[in-house]
């Protein structure tokens, strides 16, 4: 698994670990950091193997792939906020394509023939009409993050076309939040938090003062954003579910969303935080910000039919465990 070190990896580890499967997590400690491995050993009883290096290195990449047999690979490994994205796009590119291209090369070369990649619903653009669905093209991005999203889904088909021996899984992400019931892992963004979840967190629990609403006058029933919630500990069943469900494929490219099918206001879930936490979530409807759509949720039935998966966990479960993890560990993981 590459970024197995990282919010969804390292929940998914677990899964994973808990089904009968034997985990190898490769991880740069670019955006994580290494305090989640005793973490982690500690929920699976057990050591973890890991690597520490960037996927980027090819012969590290090359070694690794070639120093035993691999069934499959988990790619999670990638840059991921979508303003830096912008301001940097040559490093997007270049650290998420690379990578990429790196792993699959060892891959094929060494007999690996199962890939399930973290993709992104921001791959279905801002025309798409909602529910999104699996089927629906073009894919359009709108920032160089997601193009990051669509270009690699392009690149892994093409490989699936003219390779018998290579299968993929593009798992299309709506918004992960939440953490193990355990509250000993979970989210740990470094420096201001882009994402609302982690914002709203770090207000329960005293480190920022209040949260900024971006935009109260969109066109849905309280003005504020609407985004399909994903409990982190579905979406790790969920790649568990895809992997056995690609390993048994007859076709060598299989797409699925992985999201709830429904969709939750921003103040929803400040609602929702204040009664996980018992605390006030102090906020500022403020303008807009740049590039966001005003719904977004997933047509979640194909990953039901073809996985017999589905999300179970409520917006009230996933600020529960949210708030868990965040008050046992306030700062996040420790440095050393
Ligand atoms: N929001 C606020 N205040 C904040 C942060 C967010 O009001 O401080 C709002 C946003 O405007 C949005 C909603 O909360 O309406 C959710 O925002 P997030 O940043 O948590 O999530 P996004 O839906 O914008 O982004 C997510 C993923 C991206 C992915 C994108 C599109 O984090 O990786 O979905 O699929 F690209």
């Amino acid at each position: 698994m590459s970024g197995g070190a990282g919010y969804i990896g390292s929940h998914t580890v677990i899964r994973l670990v808990a089904a009968g499967h034997d985990v190898v997590v490769v991880d740069s400690f670019a955006n994580s950091k290494p305090a989640v491995v005793g973490r982690i050993e500690s929920l699976i009883g057990g050591e973890l193997e890991v690597h520490a290096f960037d996927l980027t290195d090819k012969d590290k990449t090359e070694h690794l792939l070639a120093s035993m047999p691999f069934d499959a690979v988990i790619h999670f490994a990638g840059l991921k906020a979508v303003g830096e994205s912008v301001e940097q796009p040559l490093e997007y590119y270049e650290n998420n394509l690379e990578s990429t291209f790196s792993l699959v090369r060892a891959m094929r070369r060494h007999g690996c023939g199962l890939l399930v990649f973290s993709s992104s619903a921001t791959v279905y653009g801002p025309d798409a009409p909602l529910p999104y669905r699996e089927d629906y093209e073009p894919l359009v991005a709108t920032n160089p993050y997601g193009r990051t999203k669509v270009m690699i889904e392009h690149v892994l088909r093409d490989v699936a076309h003219i390779d018998e021996s290579f299968k993929v899984a593009l798992l299309r992400y709506f918004n992960p939040v939440g953490a193990h019931p355990s509250g000993t892992i979970g989210e740990d963004p470094q420096g201001i938090p882009n994402n609302l979840l982690p914002f709203v967190a770090q207000v329960a629990v005293g480190r920022r003062e209040k949260l900024a609403v971006f935009g109260g006058d969109y066109p849905t029933a309280d003005g504020t954003c609407e985004r399909d919630y994903i409990h982190v500990e579905d979406l790790a069943a969920g790649h568990v579910a895809a992997l056995t469900a690609l390993a048994a494929s007859p076709e060598r490219v299989r797409t699925w969303n992985l999201g709830t099918g429904t969709p939750t206001s921003v103040l929803e879930v400040i609602a929702a935080f204040e009664r996980a936490s018992g605390r006030p979530i102090p906020y500022e409807i403020v303008g807009r910000r740049a590039g966001d759509l005003a719904q977004t949720w997933a047509d979640a039935s194909r990953a039901a039919d073809e996985l017999g998966w589905r999300a179970t966990k409520s917006i009230d479960d996933m600020c529960a465990d949210a708030w868990r993890w965040q008050s046992q560990n306030p700062l996040g993981y420790p440095d050393a």
